[in-house]
């Protein structure tokens, strides 16, 4: 099937276009390059374009012949949406809406959505399952929540097939090192980690020791970012003859920054020096997925699980290219 993938450029969408084309499907690439790399698309197909330009993009849509779109192009750092929640609103809600209404004109009904488990805010307790009440506290979260609800609307309005993804943490990169994350500023804290390993960075800040956790930092649920990828494509293929799903994306279990730094030094061998501060506000101490309904319905389980595998592939990602994808020139 032909998909057209927003956000193919980026970290986790580049990665998406590798699990598609093993699963014989033919990915076409839309970004803008903002914040992607051409280099992350490999041999598919790129058209450079702004989802604001909606002529353009629903044109490309037309050309592409595209059955559906996986849309992860969005503004995705949580502390830049408290500084400039407008950028937010209009690139992650507004310029959704326009690529939703150029797949109407262009007779395209499925879509898969990259959601996130910012939109449950700080959760009573864990493991998180798909019924909490949605309580974003971030412009960022706020955003996924709104397309959400849009996209609940256009399915009952207008036929549309949708799956939204609730990822968890993001980490982890291509097993064989030649895609992984590069991002500008980094805020994730398994490059940032590894980035103090290389020497890169001075060290690594932990924000707040004192929470509810066993040894007092956040505990998160760090999913590989393949196993994201292959949940999309899961998906994709269960909404030809299947109505619009919601899934958390995540492994289930939790690992607190402290144990994320230890596992670090053992898979580099280096030393990392840390550096302990207050919290920072509006972090949860803990965010655990319960990713039982995507087992039960889709049969998906995370084959690259453990933090090890994650960190592991990361290494070998960041190692050869301390610098991204600008390494290699
Ligand atoms: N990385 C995570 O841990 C995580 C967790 C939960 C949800 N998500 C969501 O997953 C998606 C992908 O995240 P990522 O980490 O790969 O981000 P990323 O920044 O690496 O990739 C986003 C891509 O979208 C492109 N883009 C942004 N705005 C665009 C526009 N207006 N027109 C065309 N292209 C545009 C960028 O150039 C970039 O290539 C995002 O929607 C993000 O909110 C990510």
């Amino acid at each position: 099937m032909k998909v057209v993938v927003t956000g193919g450029a980026g970290y986790v969408g580049s990665h998406a276009l590798a699990e598609l084309k093993s699963a014989g499907h033919e990915p076409v690439v839309f970004d803008d390059l903002s914040e992607g790399h051409a280099e992350a698309t490999g041999e598919s197909g790129l058209v450079r374009v702004d989802l604001a330009d909606e002529a353009r993009v629903f044109k490309a849509l037309c050309e592409s012949r595209a059955e559906a779109v996986m849309h992860f192009a969005a503004s995705a750092s949580v502390g830049e949406s408290v500084e400039e929640p407008q950028k937010y609103y209009f690139n992650n809600v507004v310029n959704t809406l326009r690529l939703l209404r150029a797949m109407r004109s262009a007779g395209i009904e499925r879509f898969v959505f990259s959601s996130s488990c910012t939109v449950y805010g700080i959760p009573q307790r864990t493991p998180i399952t798909e019924d909490f009440p949605l309580a974003p506290m971030s412009p960022y979260g706020r955003t996924k929540a709104a397309v959400e609800g849009i996209l609940e609307d256009y399915a009952s309005a207008y036929g549309l097939r949708y799956a939204s993804l609730r990822y968890f943490n993001a980490a982890g990169a291509m097993p064989d090192g030649s895609l992984g994350e590069d991002h500008e500023p980094e805020t994730h804290l398994i490059p940032l980690v590894i980035r103090a390993a290389l020497g890169l960075r001075e060290r690594i800040s932990i924000y707040g020791t004192d929470y509810p956790t066993p040894d007092g930092t956040c505990i998160r649920d760090y999913i590989h970012v393949l196993d994201i990828a292959r949940a999309h494509v899961l998906a994709l293929e269960a909404l030809a003859d299947r109505q619009s799903m919601t899934y958390n994306l995540g492994i289930g279990q939790g690992h607190s920054v402290k144990e994320v730094i230890e596992e670090a030094r053992r898979v580099t061998g280096r030393d990392i020096p840390v550096e302990e501060g207050p919290r920072r506000p509006g972090d949860p101490p803990a965010l655990v997925s319960s990713p039982q309904k995507i087992k039960a319905e889709l049969g998906w389980e995370a084959r690259l699980a453990s933090l090890r595998q994650i960190i592991e592939t990361a290494w070998r990602w960041h190692s050869t290219h301390p610098q991204g994808f600008a390494s290699k020139g």
